[in-house]
C-alpha cells in the first residue's frame, strides 16, 4: 500500500461517514481512510482497489490486536524468541529444532516433551516456538507445574475445575515448563494428570523437566504420574538436551552481567 506519499494533509472523512464507521466498529480503516482516499484519488485507483485496500487495513489491524492480546494472556515467562535463539550451541539437532518449528506437530494436536540438565535452552526453545505460534494465529497457555497446580487448586476450591481446564485447553498449545526440579505431591500430580487427560488426541502438550517423562513416578505419587504419563507419550516427539548449562558458559565467559562501571 502506498500512502506514505501523497501530499501532506489528507482532508478528513465526512462526519457521517465517521460516525457510520464507529458504529461499524473499523477503527483500523477509519484511521488508515483519509490517507488512501487521497492517494486513490490522486492515482485515480479503480473503486474495487480502494475497498480492497480499506478492508485489508481493517483486517491486519484486528489481526495484530489479536495477536497481541493472545501474547498477553498466554503468559510467556521471559519474552525469548528465535531472534536471540542460537541454533548451533544448542544440543537439539538442527534438523529437528527446524522440523518443530514448522509447527505442523502443533496442527496434529502431537505433544512435545524436552528434557535434560539445568540451562540447557529448554524454557528458551520453547518460549521461542510459543511465540510462533501466536503469529501463526493460534493461542498458548503457559504454565509451571506450580502454576498449573495452583490454578486448578483456586478452581477447586469454588467448584469450577471443568470450567477452568475447558479454558486453559482452548488453547492449540498448553505448556508446562519445569517440571521435577522439586518432588511435587498430591495436588501436582492430580493437576497434571488432570491437564494431560483433558489435551490426550486433542491439543499439543508441551514440557520440560530436568528428568525424562518415564520417571515422573519418582517425583509424584506413582499411579497419577503413569497414567499421565502414558498418554502424554502416546502421542509425544522427546528431545532430549544435553551439555553443560549456557548460563554457567556465559557466566565465566562474563556476558552474565553488563560490566560495573
Ligand atoms: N541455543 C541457545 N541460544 C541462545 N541462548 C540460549 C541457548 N540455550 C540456552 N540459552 C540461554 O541460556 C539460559 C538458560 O536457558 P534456559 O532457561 O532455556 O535453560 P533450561 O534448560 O530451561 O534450564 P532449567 O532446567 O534450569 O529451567 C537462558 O538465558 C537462555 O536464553
Ligand atoms: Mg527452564
Amino acid at each position: 500500500m502506498n500512502t506514505t506519499t501523497t501530499a501532506p494533509a489528507a482532508p478528513p472523512l465526512p462526519d457521517d461517514l465517521t460516525a457510520v464507521l464507529k458504529r461499524m466498529r473499523m477503527p483500523y480503516l477509519r484511521t488508515a481512510a483519509p490517507e488512501v482516499l487521497a492517494t486513490a484519488r490522486a492515482q485515480r485507483w479503480d473503486p474495487t482497489e480502494v475497498l480492497r485496500v480499506l478492508l485489508a487495513e481493517e483486517a491486519r489491524g484486528r489481526d495484530e490486536a489479536t495477536k497481541a492480546a493472545r501474547r498477553k494472556a498466554a503468559g510467556l515467562p521471559a519474552g525469548k524468541t528465535f531472534e536471540s535463539w542460537r541454533e548451533s550451541d544448542s544440543s537439539i539437532p538442527v534438523p529437528t529444532q527446524s522440523a518443530l518449528a514448522t509447527l505442523e506437530w502443533v496442527g496434529r494436536a502431537e505433544n512435545l516433551a524436552i528434557s535434560g540438565p539445568s540451562g540447557t535452552g529448554k524454557t528458551h526453545f520453547l518460549e521461542a516456538l510459543a511465540h510462533q505460534v501466536i503469529d501463526a494465529g493460534m493461542r498458548v497457555s503457559w504454565f509451571t507445574l506450580e502454576s498449573l497446580t495452583a490454578a486448578i487448586g483456586r478452581a477447586g476450591a469454588d467448584g469450577s475445575i471443568g470450567k477452568t481446564i475447558a479454558r486453559i485447553t482452548r488453547a492449540e498449545l498448553i505448556v508446562v515448563d519445569d517440571i521435577g526440579m522439586l518432588p511435587s505431591g498430591q495436588a501436582a500430580a492430580e493437576a497434571f494428570y488432570r491437564l494431560v487427560d483433558a489435551t490426550y488426541e486433542r491439543r499439543s502438550l508441551a514440557v520440560t523437566s530436568n528428568i525424562h517423562p518415564a520417571g515422573f513416578d519418582t517425583i509424584m505419587p506413582k499411579t497419577l504420574a503413569t497414567a499421565a504419563v502414558d498418554r502424554l507419550l502416546h502421542h509425544a516427539h522427546v528431545i532430549i538436551t544435553e551439555g553443560t548449562s549456557l548460563r554457567l558458559t556465559d557466566a565465566t565467559a562474563g556476558r552474565g552481567v553488563v560490566p560495573l562501571t
